[in-house]
Formats: C-alpha cells, structure tokens, sequence
C-alpha cells in the first residue's frame, strides 16, 4: 500500500546534513508488456522484464541543508553537464509531487545531475533508468537522513517512487527478471511496485537484448498518449486478461528453461502491443517497414536453422532481438550480416541482461 512510503518527517535542526549521492541505473526490456494504466500511475495488467547492462544513466543528487522549510523544492539540474531548463521544471514538479514520500526535500537545496551511457536521440526510452536513478538516489538520501538499514524495503521503495516518475522505470532498480503489478503468480507481486522474479533457469543468464535502431525520431504518439488509448480501446478487458495468463505461463517456462515456447510468447506480446496501437481510436502505427524487415528475417532465420533467436518491441518502431548465450555466435553473425543494414545509419546497441543498479562514487562516472 502507498501509505507505506510515507516518508519520516525531518527535522531541520537535526544535524548533518550536506551530501552526495550516485546510482547507475540500468534501462529494462519488458516480454510481457504494462499497456493501460489507472490512478496514480498504476497498471491495468501486471509486466515482466529484463534489466539490461549497457544502456543506462548516472545521476547525482547534491544536498544542502536550507535555512528554513519552504513550499516547493528548490533545484538546480544538469543533463550531460549542461543546464536543461525543460528537464529541471519536469523534475521540480515530480519532486513537489512526492514530498510526502520524501519530506525532507523541502528543507533541501537539490544539485541534479544526470546521463546517459546512450545518445538522448536515439530511440531508446531514457525515461526507466532516469526515473529509477533518481528514485535510487532520494531513497538513499532518506536512507542516510534517518540512519536506517539499506534492505528490501529500500528497493520497495525505490521501485514506488520510480514507477509515479515513469511506470517502466519501477522495474529498473533489480538485476535480472522481475514482474511489477499483481499476479495471481504469488502474492509478494504488488501495483505499487515491482519485485524480482526468484525463479530463472540457467539457459536464461546473461540473455541478450540487441536494439536495431529502424528510426531514432520522436515517436508520433508518446507512451503516456497511448497508455490514455487503451481507456477507449475495444479490446482493452481481453488484453488485460491475456496479459496476466502470459505472465503467469512465461513465468513458468523462465523457471523451467523452456526457451522456445518462451520465444513464442515474447512475440506474440510485441505484437499484441502493437496491434492494440492500431485498433485505438485513432488508430496508429509505430512499426515501419523496417521494423517489419527484420521480424521476417528473424522468424525466417529461426525456421531453417533451428537458432533460439526471437523479437520484441517497445512503444516503438526499433527492434530488440533477443537470444541465450549459448546461440551467441550464429545470432550475432547474423545480425550483422543480415539485419544492421535495416537500421537508421546501421545504429545499434549490443546489449544484455545485466547486475542492475550501482551504487557509484563521483570519480567513477561516465
Ligand atoms: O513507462 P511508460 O509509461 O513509458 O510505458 C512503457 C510501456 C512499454 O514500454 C510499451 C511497455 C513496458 O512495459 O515497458
């Protein structure tokens, strides 16, 4: 429940209080897709995704204590080292937004900085690892502010106040699988935050995620126009209803290494979501034709030689092609050979699952 991340009260003449905090946190790809959402920020249907290594963003929060308690929270914010005015009245409204979770934020003078290990156009949605850096970082200064002990709670947290800034980014803050909303599964899956999948056969790790840049443009409908969509959206209750039986049915082939039927499911998914964009009123497409491309070549690789290599896809044309470790080389083969010339200027990113976020000193950013 919410009340839960009320946040202690500070008191201002408590001592300390400057510091510096920094976490690295990693984006994530979601196999079962959070498509429709209701209140503040919480899913129609539960997701289930994978964090990933090298696509992530670093943030820092510099804190000082202020003189005396104000009504909104006071910051200064840089994106890649530069002032970023649209980014920093983003932020100051999401951080006035969650004051009561975080009620020392008003007795704070904030320094913010972020970035990412990606290009900010490139088609990669930045807004998961940001929201999940940032939320690491608030909850960590909370964490220090009343002295207490860093455990799952701490992450609970974290994934709560990631998921108001962005719900994807709730399922950033854990290394590997984890599922965000409730699942019939067990009872530890809530709304309010996500919590990691324990159970993960061996052929899953280290399971790659290469993104085929099709076009880094902005997207014509954003995720949270789309997300408005599926209110109105004929098939929205079947959807639902799929979503949480897919769940449930790849949960169980992640436990019992059942990669193929695994694959199956990823893609169905991919497309489910993006047939859902094209039954919306308006409808939309973000697929192009290279998306397209590539899936047939994917699916056409697969059937004559047996390779474990599969698709998936965000809000979004690029396509994020998925395969084990042990089908490492023949996948990579191929993708360079056959599908890199599908991408905008050949960009990609090779990318896998990854240890999720860190904690970072200064000396070590990017
Ligand atoms: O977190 P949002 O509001 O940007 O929505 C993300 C939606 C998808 O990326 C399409 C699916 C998902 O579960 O990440």
């Amino acid at each position: 429940m919410s009340d839960n991340f009320i946040g202690k009260p500070f008191q201002l003449d408590s001592e300390v209080k400057n510091g510096v905090v920094a976490w690295r946190s990693p984006s994530n790809i979601a196999l079962i897709k959070y498509w429709g959402k209701h209140g503040r920020q919480l899913p129609r249907n539960p997701s289930l995704s994978f964090s990933l290594s090298n696509a992530y963003t670093e943030t820092q929060v510099q804190y000082s204590t202020r003189e005396k308690t104000r009504d909104t929270v006071s910051l200064e914010f840089l994106f890649e080292g530069k002032k970023n005015d649209a980014f920093e009245s983003r932020i100051q409204k999401f951080l006035n937004s969650i004051s009561t979770n975080f009620p020392f934020l008003k007795n704070l003078d904030l320094k913010i900085e972020s970035q990412n290990s990606f290009p900010h156009s490139s088609g990669i949605a930045s807004s998961a690892s940001s929201m999940s850096a940032l939320a690491l970082c608030l909850t960590d200064i909370e964490y220090e502010l009343h002295g207490m002990e860093r455990n799952e709670e701490f992450f609970h947290k974290a994934s709560y106040v990631a998921r108001l800034g962005s719900g994807s980014a709730s399922r950033s803050v854990y290394k590997d699988f984890c599922v965000w909303g409730t699942t019939s599964l067990e009872d530890k899956y809530d709304d309010e935050y996500a919590v990691p999948l324990d159970k993960v056969h061996p052929v899953f790790e280290g399971l790659h995620d290469d993104i085929l840049i099709v076009s880094a443009k902005e997207k014509s409908v954003s995720s949270s126009a789309g997300h408005d969509l599926m209110i109105d959206n004929p098939y929205a209750e079947t959807r639902y209803a799929q979503a949480r039986e897919k769940l449930i049915k790849l949960a169980g082939l992640i436990e019992n290494g059942e990669i193929k039927v695994f694959g199956k499911i990823v893609e169905e998914e991919a497309l489910s979501l993006h047939a859902l964009m094209m039954c919306s009123d308006p409808s939309y497409v973000l697929m192009e034709p290279a998306s397209l491309e590539i899936i047939n070549k994917i699916r056409a690789f697969r059937d004559s030689t047996g390779t474990p290599i599969f698709f998936t896809l965000d809000a979004g044309p690029n396509v994020h092609v998925i395969y084990p470790e042990r089908a490492s080389q023949e996948a990579r083969a191929f993708i360079v050979e056959e599908l890199l010339q599908h991408c905008e200027d050949g960009r990609h990113i090779f990318d896998k699952m990854g240890s999720g976020p860190q904690k970072i000193s200064y000396s070590n950013k990017i």
